[in-house]
């Protein structure tokens, strides 16, 4: 994985996930490790972040590398017209790896081609999120014991958001069996839908979230994109359409994880968050770990 780019989940191998997950399980016993020292990772948020920022800059602080970069390219040059272009390479002669979220589907892999050093991609509009998706593997093999066999249920935006983009890619790998449950007008994109048919893999789709309860092993939560609407009357008729609340989970199989990559806003109830089976914030941690695997085989330190 040396100075590979990760842009789509499916630019690293089934191997090379689990790769990356077995590392990972090594950083969460030992997260302090000053073995990046002698390197520079800048960080490029064209977009807001909470978690994939800080937890790509708190692994790469524990890994002792030194950190540049901004959340608020209204500070960069971009505002006095730069291309992304030159941003990139500009950016690619003082850092040895640059993460990137940009709102605009393609960009990080157009910055992979004309960058010097390799991009991971930290989220590219609604296209994909891979980083986020061995997070998501790291929790589930960690609460399942295993990738294989599951019911994988997905909930909430599955046209624009893009984590479910990738985590539905990658779960191709395995004999999943999908249960996609959104609105229709947010029912998931065929250009996804087509990978779950070429591995000749089932899906079911539903409209009602209570229908999939005691199915799922997985319960994979996801917020509305209020922010890829055009049109802001669409999202309000969509907005309050899943709230997962603990009293529906009474029939389900009591090896369920709820999981979800947050941001929340409305779609997982707070008394679901003391209920074993919630997983979000945990899920969140594990980010940290993934990320200094990320790190540490990309730029070599490990392989
Ligand atoms: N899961 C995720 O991408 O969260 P942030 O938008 O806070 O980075």
């Amino acid at each position: 994985m040396k100075n590979k780019s990760l842009i789509s989940i499916n630019d690293f191998t089934p191997e090379e996930h689990i790769r990356i997950l077995d590392l990972a399980e090594e950083f969460e016993r030992q997260p302090t490790q000053r073995i990046l020292e002698e390197f520079v990772v800048a960080t490029l948020f064209f977009e807001p972040s909470t978690r994939t920022r800080l937890s790509f800059e708190s692994a790469a602080s524990r890994l002792g590398a030194r950190l540049i970069g901004f959340s608020e390219p209204a500070s960069t040059s971009l505002q006095k017209g730069e291309s992304l272009r030159d941003t990139i390479r500009t950016i690619s002669n003082y850092s040895d790896l640059i993460v990137m979220r940009h709102p605009r589907e393609g960009s990080a892999r157009f910055a992979s081609e004309v960058s010097t050093v390799p991009i991971i991609n930290a989220g590219d509009g609604a296209n994909q999120h891979p980083t986020q998706t061995l997070l998501d593997l790291y929790s589930i093999r960690k609460t399942q014991g295993k990738l294989d066999n599951l019911n994988i249920a997905f909930v909430g935006d599955l046209k624009y958001g893009r984590t479910v983009h990738s985590l539905v890619m990658a779960f191709c790998n395995y004999n999943t069996t999908f249960h996609l449950v959104s609105p229709v007008a947010l029912k998931l994109p065929s250009s996804v839908k087509i990978h779950i048919k070429d591995k000749k893999l089932t899906y079911h789709q539903y409209t009602e979230l209570q229908e999939i309860v005691p199915k799922a092993d997985i319960i994979y939560m996801t917020r509305i994109q209020k922010e890829r609407f055009s049109d802001p009357l669409d999202y309000e008729k969509v907005k309050n359409s899943y709230v997962l609340k603990k009293q529906m989970l009474e029939d389900a199989k009591p090896n369920l994880k709820i999981l979800h990559p947050l941001p929340r806003v409305n779609e997982i109830a707070i008394d679901v968050d003391s209920n074993p089976m919630a997983y979000y914030f945990t899920q969140a941690l594990n980010g940290v770990f993934i990320r200094q695997a990320l790190l540490a085989s990309i730029l070599g330190v490990v392989s």
